[in-house]
């Protein structure tokens, strides 16, 4: 696990090569659970990932709306972003546990919003805004401490 870390990324380019490094790491099934502002790079991240897992990096858009986008690559990457889930049934309704526990890598936007849906394996990556085009990233397997309830959903 040699990605685990602190990082400041001073342009995109930067943070796409550290994704591409993440990807390197992951196993089948993998979960990767993103927390970050808006605007952080999250879903810039995330197209790294999937890049290199092999999707078509021109795919991956934020699902805002659609909330599960699913990518074609070494195996299925089910980019979720969680920003508008309102209620814990919706997690449910979506099956969003399945997508979750089943095969194929989830990356998974604003976890914060509902973090016990991020299995305990899961790598937890933060992302902070530092100035216009630098960014702090931290990635760990532990959740980061967040102030419960500013994001979460009911
Ligand atoms: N060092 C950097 N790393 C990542 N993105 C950067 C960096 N510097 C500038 N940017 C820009 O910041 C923006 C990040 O947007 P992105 O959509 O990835 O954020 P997000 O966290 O997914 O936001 P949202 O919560 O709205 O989905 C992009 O426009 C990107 O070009
Ligand atoms: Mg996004």
């Amino acid at each position: 696990m040699n990605v685990l870390g602190e990082y400041l990324t001073k342009s995109e380019t930067e943070t796409v090569l550290l994704g591409k490094k993440l990807a390197a790491e992951l196993v089948e099934s993998a979960v990767i659970a993103f927390v970050g502002e808006l605007g952080s790079g999250k879903t810039t991240l995330i197209r790294a990932i999937a890049g290199a897992l092999g999707a078509d990096p021109l795919e991956v858009a934020s699902p805002t709306f659609t909330i599960v986008n699913v990518y074609f690559g070494r195996e299925p990457i089910y980019h979720i972003d969680l920003f508008r889930i309102k209620k814990p049934s919706e997690i449910d309704e979506l099956g969003l546990w399945e997508i979750v526990d089943g095969d194929g890598i989830s990356l998974i936007e604003w976890a914060d919003r509902y973090p016990k849906l991020v299995p305990e394996n899961a790598f937890w990556v933060s992302l902070s805004r530092e100035g216009p085009n630098t960014r702090r990233i931290i990635i760990d397997l532990k959740r980061p401490v967040f102030k419960k309830g500013k994001n979460e959903i009911l």
